[in-house]
Formats: C-alpha cells, structure tokens, sequence
C-alpha cells in the first residue's frame, strides 16, 4: 500500500502540453539553482530563529499544556466556539473537516461520540452568529479567542458580545471558566485582559504569522478538544519537514510544487492557480490554501491568483471554462488512492447507465478525477495531479507542511516577503477608523 503523497506532474510538461504552455527541460533544469538557493536562504534563516513556522512539527513542548487542557475541556464541555478569523480559523477549519468528517475516520467518530462539538466563528454576519449564541446551552460552553496580534476588530467584536452574555449568565468571576484566550506571548490587548482577568491562554509564537500557525494551539488546542489526534498530525508534519529541509534543487513534493506554480506563472503566462479536490471532505483545506498562497505571495504586483473548486461538483461548473476558456491557469486535481466506501452502484439494464453498474460509487469519482485530467490534457492545458494515500492525520500534516515550504520558497522565488500582510493590515486600519467617524 502506497504511504507517500504521489505527485504527477507530467501533465504541466511541455511534452505534455505542448512548449507555449508547458515548462521545457531547460526551464526545468533552469530553476534548480534557483530553488537550491531559495533553499539555502530558508535555512539560514531558520538557522536565525526568523522562520518559526518551519520548526513547529519539530516542538512536542506545546503538547505538554495543549493536551492536558483538551482533556479537561472533553471531560467539562460540549461546545467549543472558536472566534477567530483568516490564519486564527481556517487551518482549524481544514483539520476538521479533512480528520472528522472524512469517512476513512467513521471509526475514531465512533470513539468521539462524547467528545465536544466544536464552531469556529469566522465571520461577523449576524445571521451566522446570532442564531450559535442563542442554541447553546452555555453551561457547557466554552469559548477559545483566538487573535495573535489581539486587535482584530471582527474577534473582538465577537468577544466583546461573548463576554457580555456570560457575565450576565454566570456572574463577573465564573464567566471566566469558559473562556480560554490564543493569542501573542507578550503584546497586545488581549495579553493585556488574560493578565487582568487572569484568564486561562495559550500563546502563538512571535515568528509565526497567522496563517502559518495551524500547527500551534490555535490549531492543536481546538483540535484535539475535537479529538483530533495531534500527536500524529504532528508526526506527519516533522517527516515532511525533514524531507524539505534535507531537499535541493527540484527534489521532494514542495520544491516540486513551487518550481511548478513559478514556472507555469512567470514563463508561461498562467497567473491562476486552481486547487481541485476531488473529496469534499479537503475543500477547506483547498479554503486555506488560497489563503497561504495569496496572503503571501500576492504582492509588490506579483503572484498568482488561488482558487478553489470541487470534483466531481465542478465538472458541471467552472470546468467548461478550465477546458475551454482562455488558458492562463494551472490546475491542481488533489484526490486520494482510497476511501472507505460500502456504496456500489446496481446493475442495471438501463443502456445509459449500465457502463457503471456493479461498480463501488469511489472509482467513479476517481474515473472522474482522471478524465478531467485527460480532457485538460488534450486541451494544452497544465495539469498536476496530487494523490494522498489516504485521509488521517499524517497525511494531512504531511500536506499542510509541505503547502507551507511551498510558500516560503515562492517567496524566495519572487523576492516577496512571504509572511507579511501590508494589504489586509491597511483593510484593518480603515475599518476602525470608518467607525470611528
Ligand atoms: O495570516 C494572517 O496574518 C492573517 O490572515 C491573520 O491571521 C488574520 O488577519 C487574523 O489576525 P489575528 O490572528 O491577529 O486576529
């Protein structure tokens, strides 16, 4: 049984696609001392202590709080709610749905019966937030505010309404057993009200940015209060850290990723760059993908535009227009070898249909996955094709780190600060002054 993520990427060649569209030998052989390089920057600056994102796998210290206080939060409560928005949710977000919904983890579900639901709160339309506040029953509630640099106006906006619901319920001290707060070791307001209150928090490290930190308690805490084994996602991270560490030139899944991404973008004139999956249950970590890729790389004018669709779904959708459409886009088809499905198609003597008939309702989504391939293949159109072995904890922390690598040598590859945000910060800064006029 295959246990490594399978990359194919022969579908973005030249000889595939033709040379207008796909990346050449030379080019190929071009951006290895390229990549080499950007590898060497990366590792003199991990070397520094300026790229904390990148020794996370490697840390178990964390855990020694983080599981502890999971356990006391599945033995309390029912309710998680999670405020927290961009790199404070969506890496959460991707855990759970790729480790709690995916049908390979029915029998950890079994096991997670009792354990608390938990809601991450991403937005402030009231339509979503209000309807939460008012079905939970509070007593077994807690909420994890989660804001590294303490000044988000929509989590604090949120927290601010939290907190007021449970002073009121539960009085101006014990409101405090439900809260616990994520957020910068030292700075900002919400240190500020975790050492006034004395609330109970986690911290984020200072060099790692929002959307790199799912791998520390803003993602590990409110993972493992779900039940999500961390140990093991953790495991699967520092494997491929390692290997990308040890990696030069084009060697190893994420150099290979980000010689693709900048190859097909800067020579071949394919500034979009689609994340498909063909499983509904890694749609939000195509979600957290787009938010890496673009938050980081789109700068300075540079970076290709991340989007995301879903197979089969989108085969009836966008795809006519990947096929068909002006080809200035790379698509990524991101699916896995296996799926724990009982579901097999009846026979039928319906001519239409009775090509399928007989056959497990997984291999025709795979069949799907590959004929999309095929049919942007034919079209010229650059195509990889991402396969996991299967859905579980280390292969998603396998991914998530080697997505990460990707971007920090994009970065390096674009000569873009990858881990700063000018433009989200500027959005910020206007919205407190609007309301304050
Ligand atoms: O990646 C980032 O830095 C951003 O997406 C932040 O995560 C987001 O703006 C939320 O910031 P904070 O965690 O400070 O509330």
């Amino acid at each position: 049984m295959e246990t490594t993520i399978q990359l194919d990427s022969h579908g973005v060649m030249a000889e595939a696609v033709g040379p207008e569209h796909g990346i050449t030998v030379a080019e190929w052989e071009g951006i290895r001392p390229l990549l080499s390089a950007a590898q060497e920057r990366l590792r003199a600056r991990r070397a520094a202590g300026k790229l904390g994102f990148a020794d996370l796998p490697l840390e178990r210290g964390p855990l020694d709080v983080i599981l502890p206080a999971a356990q006391q939060v599945r033995y309390r409560f029912d309710h998680v709610v999670v405020l927290g928005i961009g790199g404070s949710a969506l890496g959460l977000r991707a855990l759970q749905e790729a480790l709690l919904n995916a049908s390979e983890t029915t029998r950890d579900r079994l096991d997670r019966r009792s354990m608390p639901t938990v809601h991450v709160c991403d937005n402030i339309d009231p339509d979503g937030f209000e309807p939460l506040l008012q079905q939970l029953d509070w007593k077994k509630t807690l909420v994890n505010v989660i804001s590294k640099s303490g000044k988000t106006s929509e989590t604090g906006a949120q927290f601010l309404i939290v907190r007021d619901l449970l002073e009121r319920k539960f009085g101006s001290e014990r409101w405090k057993e439900h809260i616990v707060v994520t957020t910068d070791p030292a700075s900002g307001p919400l240190r500020a009200m975790v050492i006034c209150e004395g609330l109970q928090s986690f911290s984020v490290p200072p060099n790692v940015g929002g959307r790199f930190s799912c791998l520390t308690p803003v993602g590990l805490f409110p993972a493992a209060c779900a039940g999500i084994d961390v140990v093991a996602l953790l495991d699967g991270a520092r494997a491929m850290a390692e290997a990308c560490f040890a990696a030069s030139g084009c060697e190893g899944l994420a150099a290979q990723l980000a010689a693709v991404h900048f190859l097909l973008d800067t020579r071949h004139a394919k500034p979009i760059s689609v994340l498909m999956p063909y499983r509904d249950c890694l749609q939000r970590f195509a979600d957290w993908y787009v938010q890496l890729h673009a938050e980081s790389i789109g700068k300075d004018g540079k970076g290709q535009t991340p989007l995301r669709a879903l197979g089969a779904t989108d085969q009836h959708s966008v795809l006519q227009l990947f096929v068909d459409g002006p080809n200035n886009k790379m698509i990524t088809l991101l699916d896995t070898a296996t799926v724990n499905c009982a579901l097999t198609i009846p026979r039928t003597d319906e001519p239409v249909f009775s090509f399928m008939g007989g056959r497990n309702l997984f291999a025709l989504l795979q069949a799907e996955a590959e004929a999309t391939r095929i049919a942007l293949r034919e079209a010229q159109r650059p195509v990889l094709r991402l396969t996991l072995p299967r859905i579980d904890a280390p292969t998603i922390g396998g991914l998530l780190f080697a997505y990460e690598w990707m971007i920090a040598l994009l970065g390096e590859l674009y000569e873009v600060n990858a881990f700063d945000q000018p433009g989200v910060e500027r959005g910020k800064v206007l919205t407190r002054e609007l309301l304050q006029r």
